[in-house]
């Protein structure tokens, strides 16, 4: 049985984690390569968690259920689920995996949240690759239920299912993916977005300010109920993607994207930074990510209303 989970990496996604597996009471014991990260962690719970606990209907987030160790050994010696959370690198990921695979428990399951990398690879040199696979999540991940699961080529079924159990434990829906590939699923979609977006900046079309307003007052608003194919379906009328392939297909030929991203020249990364800056309006990360989570807790207790309508 799982009781107690391992976050190795304690930045912003690690964190999002603790947090998530402490308002599903688990007992979470953390490592990061710095050791100093304890009390950023606790201040991000404290601001986090009237977020939390009105999404779970949770009375409180229970501390005593954590603990932060300067010592990789020590966090894994008893972890039943080990979430990985270092910085996105073969290099460090394949190098921490062999030393995860040494000090975790024989039956322990180790999962990462590599935003691309493939699990073939980090796990090359882990011990017991038959219980490792990705679980890519989303920021934050305390709030967004997604997880993106994909297994390696040495990765048991069985294990994979565990983890899917697992991560439905602490309120999340599970996306199985059927075979490894850069990127997964929503990283590959956004990525062409991000790339589409940097090139219309490039050129001067547009400002980040423009380019996310088209986004958050179109297809934004309609994409946390129906991703790009159901609302596509819509858009064909009453023949749905029968007549919408028919009429928009030819324009998949002209083509309107760049697909290759641009260089990140020092005028494109200052436009980009500079942008973002001034849509911030002086408000610092936090002060942002508090409005979201606000906005991300009532949306969702909203959707949970039509996506019954919707998927039944
Ligand atoms: N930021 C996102 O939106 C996001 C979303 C989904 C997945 N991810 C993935 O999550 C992982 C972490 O990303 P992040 O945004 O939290 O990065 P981050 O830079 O905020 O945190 C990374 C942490 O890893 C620690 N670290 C580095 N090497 C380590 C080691 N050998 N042992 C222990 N700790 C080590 C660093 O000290 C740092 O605290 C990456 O694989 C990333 O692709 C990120």
């Amino acid at each position: 049985m799982i009781k107690k989970i391992a976050v190795i990496g304690t930045g912003v996604i690690g964190t999002g984690w603790i947090i998530r597996c402490l308002a599903h009471n688990f007992k979470v014991i953390a490592y990061d390569k710095d050791p100093k990260l304890k009390k950023k962690i606790i201040e991000e719970i404290r601001r986090a968690s009237p977020f939390v606990k009105k999404l779970f209907n949770k009375k409180k987030i229970n501390l005593k259920n954590f603990q932060y160790v300067t010592s990789l050994e020590a966090a894994l010696k008893d972890a039943d689920f080990i979430q990985e959370n270092a910085t996105e690198n073969y290099k460090i990921k394949t190098k921490l995996m062999n030393l995860i695979g040494k000090y975790a428990k024989n039956n322990a399951i180790i999962s990462s949240s590599s935003s691309g990398l493939l699990p073939t690879k980090i796990y090359s040199k882990c011990r017991n690759p038959a219980r490792t696979m990705i679980g890519h999540p989303f920021n934050p991940v305390y709030l967004c239920p997604g997880v993106e699961v994909v297994a390696g080529k040495k990765t048991k079924t069985k294990f994979l299912n565990k983890a899917n159990k697992f991560y439905k434990s602490i309120s999340m829906n599970p996306i199985i993916v059927k075979k490894e590939l850069p990127g997964y699923l929503a990283d590959r979609l956004q990525e062409a977005l991000w790339r589409e977006g940097l090139h219309i900046i490039n050129e001067g079309y547009a400002t980040t300010k423009d380019l996310d307003r088209a986004i958050e007052d179109g297809p934004g608003l309609r994409w946390s109920l129906m991703g790009t194919f159901l609302t596509f379906h819509l858009a064909g009328g009453k023949l749905g993607m029968k007549h919408m392939l028919e009429q928009f297909g030819p324009a998949l030929k002209l083509p309107w994207t760049k697909l290759k991203a641009p260089k990140l020249s020092k005028k494109l990364s200052s436009r980009v930074i500079s942008g973002t800056k001034l849509q911030a309006k002086g408000k610092s990360v936090a002060m942002i990510s508090s409005i979201r989570d606000e906005y991300l807790v009532n949306l969702q207790k909203l959707r949970k209303k039509y996506e019954d309508k919707l998927r039944k």
